[in-house]
């Protein structure tokens, strides 16, 4: 008998955490959640507050910093932001590559890995002021290559920033604005994206931002780090959920029919789940949800628009929210529930909802980044296996198989 252990060095104890459900890969000073309690703090400051009172440049500095910025260094960042905006003109080359249909987060993680090729100088990443570059860049061409998916995808020209716009000001310009019609930005609009983008800066360790932490581990371009992220975001448990939340809601149509679907989410032999629902740490009430709720109202006032589905989402909240099954598992509506409806109500199709969220998510990724690579105990992300395929056994030539 092969002690499998010991034979693929596995000896010493370790954790078998599936999902790492309990095992912390990190220190960090930038998000604390409680979950039970439904409490986000960033460096310290509630979600509510920043949501209400601040803007997503001042949680940019925040992130990065630590510290809120007073005006000078709030001016200062924003200029510096500014001064990113434009991207290398053979990226639009790299753009036409792609598929007209292609899914505009396919063609993110594409395009932001590709700026690994345009940016030599990002390569040193023990060199502060390369880190630093590197996370102002990106953030600065998050909008712009967001804008440029969406353009693509609709077969309209790109449109270069103009910096004499706020930060998501701009983003709103370069996504709706045509060449031919000059475009005012509404401030209703614009302050409700940019809540939108201040309720996405980070959460902690979720998926994609573990996933730019390992990649990041081995010391790869912060370009690429940041691309394997968005790839993670993706997928319909995490960023893609606010899509598929808004695609249920669309199926699920009147309240009439949500019994249906609430029997189907309890349905173990169905895998349907109620998307927008759940989190892996809020066993309460999303805070995020709670202001996102906050902004439909707000952004269908300003708009002057109805949408029955926001009517059904809120019943469906309701009816969810008394039936035993979620109560038990603290199945709560999480920042994904509500945005969706948000998002298309200012005019975005629904396969862009997950890129707003990268663009967002793009500055907790590289304040993570950039903690990670200045932690003393930083190593190699490599966690372990329990190994459970065959012991050692010797080679059968295939004519005696
Ligand atoms: N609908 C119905 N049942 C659910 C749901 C749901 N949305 N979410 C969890 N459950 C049930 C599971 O079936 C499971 O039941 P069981 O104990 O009887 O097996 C139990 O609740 C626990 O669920 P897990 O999947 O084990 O919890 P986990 O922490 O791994 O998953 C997740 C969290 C992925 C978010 C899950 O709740 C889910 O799939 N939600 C829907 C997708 C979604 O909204 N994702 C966005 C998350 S927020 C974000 O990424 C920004």
């Amino acid at each position: 008998v092969v002690d499998i252990r010991k034979l693929y060095g596995q000896t010493g104890a370790f954790t078998y955490d599936p999902g790492f459900t309990s095992t912390a890969s990190c220190q960090s000073k930038l998000t604390y959640i409680d979950g039970d309690e439904g409490v986000l703090l960033h460096r310290g400051y509630p979600i509510g507050e920043l949501a209400e009172s601040s803007s997503f440049m001042e949680v940019c500095y925040l992130l990065l910093n630590g510290e809120l910025p007073d005006q000078g260094e709030l001016d200062n960042f924003t200029h510096t932001i500014t001064r990113h905006t434009m991207v290398h003109e053979q990226l639009a080359q790299f753009f036409r590559g792609f598929r007209r249909d292609a899914h505009p987060m396919a063609i993110m993680c594409g395009v932001v890995g590709a700026l690994s090729a345009f940016y030599h100088d990002s390569t040193d990443i023990h060199d502060p002021q390369q880190r630093m570059i590197a996370s102002h860049r990106l953030i600065a061409k998050m909008p712009t290559i967001a804008a440029m998916a969406y353009k693509y995808s609709v077969g309209q020209p790109f449109l270069y920033p103009d910096n004499s716009l706020s930060y998501t000001g701009n983003f709103l310009r370069m996504t709706f604005g045509v060449p031919a019609e000059p475009y005012v930005v509404n401030p209703a609009v614009e302050k409700a994206m940019d809540r939108i983008f201040i309720l996405h800066a980070d959460h902690e360790q979720n998926a994609s931002t573990s996933t730019v932490r390992l990649a990041g581990s081995s010391g790869a371009n912060p370009f690429a780090c940041i691309a394997a992220g968005i790839a993670c975001l993706w997928g319909p448990a995490h960023g893609g959920a606010n899509e598929a939340a808004l695609n249920m809601l669309h199926e699920i149509g009147t309240p009439e029919r949500i019994p249906e679907f609430i029997a189907r989410a309890k349905d173990k032999n169905d895998p349907f789940r109620l998307m927008g629902f759940g989190h892996r740490v809020y066993k309460n009430y999303d805070p995020r949800a709670t202001v996102m709720q906050k902004t439909v109202r707000e952004v269908f006032e300003a708009l002057n628009v109805q949408d029955p589905l926001f009517e059904t989402a809120l019943r469906l909240e309701e009816i969810a929210l008394s039936d035993d099954y979620f109560v038990e598992k603290k199945l709560f509506p999480n920042v994904d529930f509500y945005s969706g409806v948000i998002l298309s109500a200012i005019g975005f199709p629904t396969s862009m909802f997950t890129v707003l969220f990268a663009l967002a998510r793009t500055v907790g990724w590289v304040a993570q980044w950039n903690e990670m690579i200045t932690d003393p105990d930083q190593k190699i992300g490599r966690p372990r296996q329990l190994y459970t395929g065959p012991a050692q056994r010797s080679y059968v030539p295939v004519d005696q198989r």
